[in-house]
């Protein structure tokens, strides 16, 4: 059976994933795009950003395989076909990398680690008083696959945790809001608010000066899911105001962030590259492999994209 690689970056590394796959599964022929031959032989795609007009080439899909947890990108290919199953990335290196990036950020902030870097730059001594981590409350928009690992082992260090999330979640130790009635106090008990929902047009602006009114004040923010949930304009004025005291942010509207964007000078923002979890060639193999041999099998694919929630 053949498979293609779909690769739009150099980021995207096709020298690791070929060997990954050949090991994972010997028996595929593997094709890395432009170099795909007759487009009508490929039965899966495996994709992230699939070069346009593309998709629509391959008529004897199968079967679309994001090489990502979001799949917002492909959501918007006018050349998607309608009927082929979408099977998004979950893999546990995948969420543990994520769950490390939340972790590390939330208690970054937790531990006033911005406020005493600048002070060491005036080599200024001052102590702030530290909060336990019981009465530190946390909230996560999104309790899907990442956000309720993340939920999760915040709740194992003894933070307050909470998650939002469009139906209602049982996650040990955390507490489930969920839908738009349940949003409101959900923020309001939310100090330090990490973004783990998916882009769909329902997600599309909401970290917006509107939600941010509903944060205690002072607040912290840390979006690693993607920059169209963001508002540029209304987290810099919240920054501006103190009612935001510090973001970080891992995903930006343009990727890479314009040179001229105020977020690289802005001294409360925190900015990493795309990087706070990266699928990992060598396990996430694996689990397209299984993926594969599931459905040549007939058996059902786990993980499938809902088309009409869009993620
Ligand atoms: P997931 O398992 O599909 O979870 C999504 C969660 O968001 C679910 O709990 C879902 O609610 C909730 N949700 C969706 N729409 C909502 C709405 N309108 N209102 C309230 N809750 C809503 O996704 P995941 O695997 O955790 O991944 C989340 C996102 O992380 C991805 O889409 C991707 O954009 C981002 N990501 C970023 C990186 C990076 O390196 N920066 C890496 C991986 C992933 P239900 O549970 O009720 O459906
Ligand atoms: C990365 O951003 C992903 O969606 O896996």
């Amino acid at each position: 059976m053949t498979v293609t690689l779909l690769f739009k970056s150099d980021n995207d590394r096709p020298e690791a994933w070929v060997p990954a796959l050949r090991q994972a599964m010997p028996e595929l022929d593997i094709r890395v795009w432009p170099e795909v031959g007759n487009p009508e032989d490929i039965t899966y795609a495996l994709l992230w950003q699939p070069p346009d007009g593309v998709l629509g080439r391959c008529r004897n899909l199968k079967a679309i395989l994001s090489l990502g947890a979001g799949v917002d990108h492909l959501m918007g290919d006018p050349e998607l076909p309608d009927h082929l199953p979408i099977v998004r990335m979950v893999d546990p290196s995948l969420t543990d990398g994520m769950s490390e990036y939340v972790l590390f950020h939330t208690l970054r902030y937790h531990r006033d680690v911005p406020y005493y870097e600048a002070c060491q730059r005036e080599r200024k001594w001052h102590m702030l008083t530290p909060v336990m981590p019981q009465e530190r409350r946390v909230g996560i928009l999104g309790l899907g696959v990442l956000g309720a690992d993340a939920a999760r082992k915040l709740a194992a260090l003894s933070f307050d945790v909470a998650g939002w999330s469009r139906s209602p979640k049982q996650v040990e130790d955390v507490a489930s809001f969920h839908g738009t009635d349940g949003l409101a106090a959900f923020l309001a008990r939310s100090e330090i608010l990490v973004c783990l929902l998916p882009l769909t047009p329902d997600t599309a602006g909401i970290l917006n000066a509107e939600l941010f009114a509903g944060l205690p004040e002072g607040a912290c923010l840390i979006n690693p899911a993607r920059g169209g949930h963001l508002v540029d304009d209304d987290l810099l004025a919240a920054l501006d105001s103190g009612r935001i005291a510090g973001a970080t942010l891992d995903v930006f509207h343009t990727e890479p962030l314009p040179t001229d964007h105020p977020f690289w000078d802005h001294p409360k923002v925190t900015i990493t590259p795309h990087v706070a979890s990266v699928t990992n060639p060598k396990t996430a193999a694996e689990q397209v492999a299984a993926n594969i041999r599931r459905a040549e099998a007939g058996e059902p694919l786990p993980n499938l994209v809902d088309r009409t929630a869009g993620y």
